[in-house]
């Protein structure tokens, strides 16, 4: 039988899975206080975008991970780690407009639509504003659980972008392995889903519509 934890180990589970996503954060807030990096908006920079890439892939992971386990329960981790992909996206922004631009908007709009990296991880960002502000039960509840879920499907373009961004930063170096193994990653969780949204059309035994 499938495992199925009770309240109160849903919420200790819960509580472990906030803690040791801020470790990331916290470990960063270490080297900075303690003057521990060599270039440190490079390093901000690059660390918050893998951190961003890292939650998006294992917010997508959280459906294939249910079905596959039968562990129903992770649903109700998979808002906090969407949550945890913006603010580490929040965090990759806020440090390329602070440090790069000095909180000049205006410079920052014209480097977005000077590099076609840029561009691309910039349209990610904007796109997972919406899915931020709508994570409130009250939000789902106006808009709606169909249309709630619509928008949501938003995370199935911006992970293929926050691919192509990274992809485009590393094509300068010629330096492919990294995003080449997360575009594999987004590619089956995304592809799953469409095998098993086809398979729940044709109706094939196992399938589900929940995808
Ligand atoms: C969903 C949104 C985003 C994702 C998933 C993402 C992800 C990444 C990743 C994985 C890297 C490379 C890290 C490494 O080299 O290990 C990166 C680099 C970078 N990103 Fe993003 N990013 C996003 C949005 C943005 C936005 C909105 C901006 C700015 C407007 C931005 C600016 C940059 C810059 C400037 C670098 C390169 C820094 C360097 O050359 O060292 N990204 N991003």
């Amino acid at each position: 039988m499938a495992f199925a934890p009770t309240p109160r180990q849903l919420a200790v589970i819960k509580s472990c899975v906030f803690l040791l996503a801020l470790l990331p954060f916290f470990a960063l807030v270490y080297l900075v206080a303690t003057d521990q990096l060599v270039e440190p908006l490079q390093y901000i920079t690059r660390n918050t975008g893998s951190w961003t890439l890292y939650f998006l892939c294992i917010t997508l992971a959280v459906t294939p991970l249910r079905r596959l386990s039968g562990w129903n329960w992770l649903l109700k981790l998979r808002r906090m780690l969407g949550l945890y992909a913006f603010f580490y996206a929040l965090l990759h922004f806020t440090t390329f407009l602070w440090f790069d631009h000095f909180f000049e908007v205006q410079e920052m709009l014209k480097d977005v639509v000077k590099r076609p990296f840029i561009t691309v991880g910039f349209i990610a960002f904007v796109l997972l504003v919406p899915l931020a502000v709508t994570s409130t039960n009250g939000m789902v509840r106006r808009l709606g659980g169909k249309r709630w879920q619509l928008l949501h499907k938003l995370v199935y373009v911006i992970a293929p972008l926050g691919i192509l961004h990274f992809w485009w930063m590393r094509a300068g170096k010629s330096d492919f392995n990294k995003p080449i193994l997360f575009g594999l990653i987004v590619l089956v969780l995304l592809g799953a889903r469409v095998w098993w949204a086809r398979a729940g059309k044709t109706g094939k035994p196992g399938s589900d519509p929940r995808v």
